[in-house]
């Protein structure tokens, strides 16, 4: 029987797409565009379109007549006749999330000139690094046993070690994925209806949390040098908040770096609060030149700040394993949480990073992968300016520019869409109003010669040649 899924993200994508824009209103019996039709309207190649039409046919969605052609199949009265207005009746007038979720559950389309992407492409992932640990995760006998629900042992260790010799495996939680430690974090520390302060802007994920679960996200501009201590104090003052998420390292969106004086000032503000500090260190390993910045919780010497880290951006998505850091009471309110939404995190991908992390090509893939991302924002860089666009200053790590626009972000993204090239628009990002128009645009995600070309359709739009 011939497999059911797809194999690529081509493939995914285009039936995705296929079943929205053509199947969804087709009627039954309707003949199908030819292979080569489909294939240039989503510049998907005709193989793949091939073979994503053997899998619309294994699903019942389609048939083929020989020497007739292709042809939208019967509905089923499943598909035809099922009724579900009174849905929104039940579901109400509230809906907890927006285009900062949209993001979240849209997949970017590999047809796409990918400069929306946040994590970096297949030809930066250690793919053979990560088949040997998996093999070697599948060699052990437990591996699909369940984990203890705080991770394993000797993974927290490393985690705890990467830090610096001050943290034991005690003070770690593995959680399946960045996402997930931030959701646990904003969740296990913040009551019903309660407020978290956000830098303005923050990181999309972290603000469909916080919506999501219902709380009031308290905007804190911040600079080139991050979010300023006085504004930060100020918004603790008048909010009665006591949790502020942050990432002081390579801020996503604009890759700020808090600086040094400013994050004794950070600490000691929320000291004078009473409030913990969630520090999201998603990009630990992307300073792409010279030594990283200090985590924050390095210099936290009364469990206020519980800081992220997460290995998905430099081995492959899907290896989704996290650490939560934490010291003191909190930390059993977390590992609640965690119990609570995700049970624990899969043994096989733990037993997996561990391999992966302690390997002997591992410290060479971070480098390279550095190499290869600096090499990638320097010319993308190059290529928006020579494109009329003015780039502010040069991030030094993460994965992205924030790229101010000369109009409407939502407009200027959608057209941006309209010419094969997603990037994220700047709305997403923030916790409440907008403070101009940005594209959050991404070089992890697409090589050079892609980037090249997507400046060149973005300048168009720039210049009104669209
Ligand atoms: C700031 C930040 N935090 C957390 C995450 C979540 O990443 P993951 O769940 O893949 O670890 C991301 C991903 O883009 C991010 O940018």
């Amino acid at each position: 029987m011939p497999s059911l899924t797809a194999t690529s993200n081509a493939e995914q994508s285009f039936l995705l797409r296929f079943k929205e824009d053509f199947l969804a209103n087709a009627n039954s019996n309707q003949l199908l565009p030819s292979v080569r039709e489909l294939s240039q309207r989503y510049r998907i190649s005709p193989v793949t379109i091939t073979r994503g039409l053997k899998i619309l046919t294994l699903e019942g969605k389609i048939l083929t007549k020989p020497g007739a052609g292709t042809f939208v199949a019967e509905k089923t009265l499943n598909q035809a006749a099922l009724d579900t207005s009174w849905q929104s009746l039940a579901l109400g007038a509230r809906v907890p999330f927006g285009e900062e979720t949209q993001i979240l559950m849209n997949p970017p389309r590999a047809d796409y000139f990918l400069l929306g992407g946040g994590y970096p492409d297949e030809r930066l992932q250690p793919h053979a690094l990560l088949n040997k640990a998996a093999t070697a995760a599948l060699r052990r006998g437990d591996a699909w046993t369940r984990s203890h629900p705080s991770g394993l042992e000797a993974l927290r260790i490393w985690f705890a070690r990467e830090l610096s010799a001050d943290f034991s495996s005690q003070d770690v939680l593995i959680a399946p994925g960045g996402q997930a430690a931030v959701a646990a974090c904003l969740r296990a520390l913040i009551a019903a209806n309660g407020t978290v302060l956000m830098e303005s802007p923050t990181y999309f994920g972290a603000l469909a949390v916080a919506r999501s679960s219902g709380f009031i996200t308290v905007p804190v501009p911040i600079d080139q040098f991050g979010v300023r201590p006085d504004w930060l104090e100020s918004a603790f003052s008048s909010s009665g908040a006591r949790v502020a998420y942050l990432q002081p390292t390579h801020h996503n969106p604009t890759g700020a770096i808090l600086s040094p004086e400013r994050r004794k000032a950070v600490l000691e503000v929320a000291a004078k609060f009473n409030a913990f500090i969630i520090e999201d260190d998603y990009a630990q390993d992307f300073t792409l030149s010279g030594t990283p910045p200090r985590p924050l919780i390095l210099d936290d010497t009364d469990g206020r700040v519980i800081c992220i880290r997460s290995l998905t951006k430099a081995s492959a998505p899907s290896m989704r394993v996290a650490a939560i850091i934490a010291r003191g009471a909190v930390r059993e309110r977390l590992r609640a949480q965690l119990a609570i939404s995700e049970m624990f995190t899969p043994l096989v991908l733990q037993i997996t990073a561990l391999e992966l992390v302690s390997s002997a090509g591992w410290g060479k893939h971070l480098k390279n992968m550095r190499q290869q991302l600096r090499s990638r924002r320097d010319s993308l860089i190059h290529a928006l300016e020579q494109n009329g666009f003015a780039v502010p200053k040069t991030p030094n790590g993460g994965f992205g520019i924030w790229l101010p626009l000369p109009s409407d972000d939502l407009e200027f993204t959608q057209a941006a869409l309209q010419l094969g090239v997603q990037l994220l628009p700047g709305k997403a990002f923030f916790p409440a109003e907008s403070n101009g128009n940005f594209a959050r645009v991404s070089y992890a995600a697409a090589d050079e010669n892609a980037l090249l070309e997507a400046a060149k359709r973005l300048g168009s739009i720039r210049s009104g040649n669209v």
